[in-house]
């Protein structure tokens, strides 16, 4: 987090659920896990934190080593890393080892993964079900659903059953038909509604709720309404965190940005350039070299 309480606290100061009632983590202490409790005491101070998605080990690794206190294994995989159009086809067999690399890999990020589309929606017992699933085989501390106050139930149940669960509101991808495309959600009159999801996911027990494409005034009365942290893509500054696809953070990604993207990196054309220069070096001789040579 941006300020000194990203430390962790000893071992005394981890709060069993219900989650962020526990003591404030001592900045004096030395750097260690990132629990919900330290996203909490975040959104407390008015103190801020990173998340970028991660799908396997390096990545993991080098996100966690700067720092990122949040890894999301998204189901954004679906569409960075298995080829597909949208988010809608990837499973959770699909994400589970991917989810399982990326825990195994960081050492001190709170890993959260996403439900993918048809594994929660049928009813709170199905949600529970995969939840499960993404905490013991996939090693992921919480869970994130996609959908407003009609899934409080739902959140409800995951939550009793010990799942700790981000919530996603404003645009969904899941429902990129139902909403008719790629679209700003919580615009004038329509920011009410968003303020009643977060409300509601929020008393439901999620522990932080995460805000897509939503106009800056919007996040930032939701964000006032709730006193989970929050964290918005494409949702203006005033949310306690921001998280970006890291394929679209680092430059790996070709194609249109959306507007809330900024690039750190330009790692498409760095891989070309190096891709291009050893296949080159192969076919004129010059890669191995007698360094290279046993
Ligand atoms: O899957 C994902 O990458 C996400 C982000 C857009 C927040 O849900």
């Amino acid at each position: 987090m941006a300020s000194s309480n990203s430390s962790n606290s000893s071992a005394s100061a981890e709060v069993p659920a219900p989650y962020g009632n526990g003591p404030a983590p001592s900045p004096a202490s030395k750097p260690g896990k990132v629990r919900i409790h330290h996203l909490q005491q975040a959104k407390r101070d008015g103190s801020k934190f990173a998340m970028l998605t991660a799908y396997e080990q390096y990545t993991a690794e080098i996100f966690d080593a700067a720092g990122i206190e949040v890894l999301l294994v998204g189901d954004s995989a679906s569409n960075n890393v298995f080829g597909n159009e949208t988010s809608l086809p990837v499973t959770v067999d699909e994400l589970l080892p991917l989810c399982r690399a990326v825990a195994r890999s960081a050492k001190r990020a709170l890993v959260v993964a996403d439900l993918p589309f048809g594994s929660y929606e049928v009813s709170a017992e199905q949600a529970v079900a995969a939840g499960v699933r993404f905490l013991k085989e996939g090693l992921a501390h919480a869970v994130k659903i996609e959908g407003g106050k009609y899934y409080a139930p739902t959140v409800r149940a995951m939550v009793q059953a010990g799942i700790p669960v981000m919530a996603h509101i404003g645009f969904t991808p899941q429902s990129e038909h139902a909403l008719g495309g790629y679209r700003v959600q919580g615009r004038g009159d329509d920011a009410q509604r968003l303020i009643d999801d977060a409300v509601a996911l929020a008393d439901a027990g999620a522990f932080c709720v995460l805000m897509e494409m939503v106009p800056a005034q919007t996040a930032a009365a939701v964000d006032a309404a709730v006193s989970v942290p929050t964290v918005g893509i494409g949702a203006g500054k005033e949310t306690t965190g921001q998280v970006l696809v890291w394929q679209d953070m680092a430059g790996l990604r070709g194609g249109r940005m959306a507007k809330f993207v900024k690039q750190y990196a330009d790692l498409r054309s760095t891989l070309l350039d190096a891709a291009t220069a050893y296949g080159e070096d192969v076919r004129s001789g010059q890669f191995p070299g007698p360094e290279h040579t046993f």
